[in-house]
């Protein structure tokens, strides 16, 4: 009885330290995995840079002036609108999480690889689902915009 009742504290104990010490250091090596992956620090950077400014550091924006990109439902429709928004700019009348804005983006300079690694930090850090992008991907949708306004001015 007794050495059951060891081996039941022998159970508990090894499943606390489970909990205490093996999951901690796994999440914590997640996240130093992540700090050290040269894609997100290239994200992280280039936003701090080029958006920040405007859209703030945590994605909360600025009420009635620039959307938020935290929490925002207008990430969560389509990943090829908010690609080309980060291409081509926007000046339009949008809404984003019941608020209306009407005003400019400039399209984001830098290159394609900047610009994808810009996005999926954005989807990664602000509570929108983790949609990921490719830099070939930025470059198709940058070509084929291209040649839409093409075909347009010449229709
Ligand atoms: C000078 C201010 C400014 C900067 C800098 C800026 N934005 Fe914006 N952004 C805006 C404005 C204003 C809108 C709304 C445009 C409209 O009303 O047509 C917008 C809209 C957006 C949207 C779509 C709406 C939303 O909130 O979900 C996304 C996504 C976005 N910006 C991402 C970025 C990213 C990423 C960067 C940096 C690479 C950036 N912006 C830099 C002002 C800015």
């Amino acid at each position: 009885m007794k050495r059951n009742y060891l081996f039941f504290l022998l159970f508990i104990t090894g499943i606390l330290s489970v909990f205490t010490i093996i999951i901690p250091s796994y999440t914590e090596l997640i996240q130093l995995n992540k700090k050290s992956d040269i894609r997100y620090l290239n994200g992280y950077n280039q936003y701090n840079k080029k958006c920040a400014f405007c859209h703030q550091q945590d994605g909360s924006g600025i009420k009635d002036y620039f959307p938020p990109l935290y929490n925002s439902d207008y990430l969560l429709k389509d990943k090829k609108v908010v690609a080309e928004v980060l291409i081509f700019g926007l000046m339009d009348t949008i809404t984003v999480n019941g608020k209306t804005y009407s005003g400019i983006m400039h399209p984001v300079l830098g290159t394609d690889q900047d610009i994808a690694d810009i996005f999926n930090y954005m989807y990664q850090e602000f509570g929108n689902n983790a949609q990921s992008i490719t830099s070939l991907e930025i470059s198709t949708i940058r070509q084929k915009g291209k040649e839409a306004k093409r075909l347009e001015i010449y229709k």
